[in-house]
């Protein structure tokens, strides 16, 4: 019998390789997806938010972003919670290391991806056992953001990487080799981007005129004159404007980061370790990622059980959206917070 998180490793290989045939299939030059400043940059997520929702004195909490470790330290020293923290930035071991010291066994840290935290587990002997919250605090952590060699920000100079993992490749080497009708799907899909081909095109025009791309601020002219020359802009003015700049910035880092792949394996993820009754607490930034969250988690929202012949099939819910957990957050972003049925 396999366990359901060996199973969950299975799935992870079988994810990859599905969406490595999909770039395949989108044309030789695309590989993953990228990201940029879309959200506020610090966390909001603390324990007074995620303890009224939970039954248990000694919680088990799977924080999937730990990024600063802002969130996790909240929980550990306000409740007697045990702490699980994962994050795919090498530089977060800086966190797990303080968290460690500071809380002893209470917090255990890895770093890797959602979808290598099976393999993680299992490599480590480590028994999950049923999780009381999951937390996904989707973006960018503060330390990311002020790295200017990170390129998560809009603002300054910053070099074109936007890699949460900092493997990989980087948002610079995507442009350079992206072809239009891939360019501007990703910018369409991950980001939401309103006349995306055209802001394509003009990406990739920079290109053939022999000018890279390589810095945050080239890549920010490019769209403003881009924005500028489009009459489209001409009625809908400057916020609108920079709102869509934003999202283009939001779909390359979207797309180098794979977040939509890991963000379905997160939320299944979510759905193994979880306990009955247990909550799922999603903050996001762009209202791309609520609607990719919601998506994910009510598509496979209901397993059907017992189906007798000539009876309806049994349809067990998997989530319920918590009522009135739709915050607006301090510093932008809306937190939702599902409960595993
Ligand atoms: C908004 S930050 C979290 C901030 C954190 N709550 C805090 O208190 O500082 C999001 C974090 O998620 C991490 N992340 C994003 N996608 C990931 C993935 N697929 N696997 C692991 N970590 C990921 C990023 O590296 C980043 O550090």
């Amino acid at each position: 019998m396999f366990s359901k998180l060996q199973i969950l490793t299975m799935l992870t290989s079988t994810i990859s390789k599905l969406f490595m045939t999909k770039m395949v299939c989108r044309g030789a030059n695309m590989f993953r997806c990228t990201t940029s400043a879309a959200k506020h940059f610090s966390t909001n997520i603390d324990n007074s938010i995620v303890m009224p929702h939970i039954q248990s004195s000694y919680p088990v909490v799977l924080d999937l972003t730990l990024g600063d470790g802002g969130t996790a330290k909240d929980l550990l020293s306000n409740t007697s919670s045990k702490v699980v923290g994962l994050d795919c930035d090498p530089k977060c071991m800086q966190t797990i290391s303080k968290l460690q010291e500071e809380f002893g066994e209470r917090f255990t840290g890895y770093l890797g991806k959602w979808s290598d935290l099976p393999m993680l587990l299992n490599r480590d002997g480590v028994e999950l056992g049923a999780c009381d919250a999951v937390i996904m605090d989707m973006g960018v952590s503060t330390n990311q953001v002020l790295d200017k060699d990170r390129g998560f920000s809009m603002e300054g100079s910053g070099v074109l990487d936007m890699r949460f993992s900092m493997e990989g490749l980087t948002c610079e080497q995507i442009l350079r080799s992206a072809e239009l009708e891939s360019l501007s799907r990703i910018l369409k899909v991950y980001g939401g981007v309103l006349k995306s081909r055209t802001v394509a095109r003009d990406i990739l025009e920079r290109k053939y005129m022999m000018e890279e791309i390589e810095t945050t601020d080239q890549l920010l002219e490019v769209l403003q004159n881009s924005h500028d020359r489009d009459e489209f802009w001409e009625e809908k003015g400057e916020k609108l404007k920079h709102e869509n700049i934003q999202k283009v910035f939001l779909g390359l880092r979207m797309f180098v980061n794979n977040e939509l792949n890991e963000m379905e394996f997160a939320i299944r993820l979510a759905e193994v370790v979880l306990s009955k009754g247990g909550v799922l607490v999603c903050e996001v930034g762009s209202q791309v990622e609520q609607s990719l969250v919601t998506k994910f988690i009510f598509r496979k929202s209901a397993t059907v059980g017992n189906v007798e012949e000539g009876r309806a099939p049994v349809v067990h819910q998997l989530w319920e959206l918590v009522e009135g957990t739709s915050l607006e957050m301090e510093e932008g972003g809306t937190c939702l917070i599902f409960r595993r049925c």
